[in-house]
């Protein structure tokens, strides 16, 4: 049997914090299926596409990563691909609040889908979508917290010169 978990997000965008994430969890599972879902709590910046072209260019070099998107319950999606588990990453004791919630939500949707946390690497701890594009849009130099098609995209979106230092 094949050991797949889906790895849930707004991705919105893909940041290094994520991708070291999905690399440390292929040394667990044989396959990660990167899906994009609605988060009804946040608006976002980019489209679904806009999202899943990142993470394709993002993500182009493994071969046991396969990138999607779900409108609907996670837990509903995961039972459609046989997946087993749920990865998510943990950065620090303000995200388990929320982690712990939707995890026994997710447990209570479906008993036989399992939540795996991950803490997230020491470098990327102070890290998140939200705060980058935040940094983005007053002209913060974010270049090594995200892949350089995020970069050039987040630049585009905020209409700030591309290419070069800030
Ligand atoms: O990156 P995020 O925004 O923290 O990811 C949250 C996400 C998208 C994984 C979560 O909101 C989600 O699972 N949305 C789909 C609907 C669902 O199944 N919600 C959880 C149980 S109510």
């Amino acid at each position: 049997m094949q050991r797949i978990a889906i790895y849930p997000g707004s991705f919105d965008p893909v940041t290094m914090g994520h991708l070291d994430i999905i690399e440390r969890g292929l040394k667990l599972f044989d396959k990660i299926i990167v899906t994009i879902l609605q988060n009804p709590t946040k608006k976002y910046l980019f489209s679904v596409d806009e999202r899943v072209e990142m993470l394709e260019d993002s993500l182009g070099n493994f071969d046991n990563v396969e990138i999607a998107h779900y409108n609907g319950l996670l837990v509903e999606y995961a039972n459609q691909r046989d997946a087993h588990a749920i990865l998510r990453g943990m950065r620090a004791v303000s995200d388990f609040e929320y982690e712990f919630q939707m995890a026994l939500m997710n447990r209570k949707l479906h008993r036989d889908i399992q939540t795996v946390f991950l803490m997230t690497s020491l470098r990327w701890i102070y890290t998140s979508s939200s705060i980058i594009k935040e940094a983005v849009r007053f002209g913060g130099d974010i270049q090594d917290m995200v892949p350089p098609i995020v970069h050039d995209r987040l630049k585009k979106k905020f209409s700030l010169p591309t290419g070069g230092a800030n």
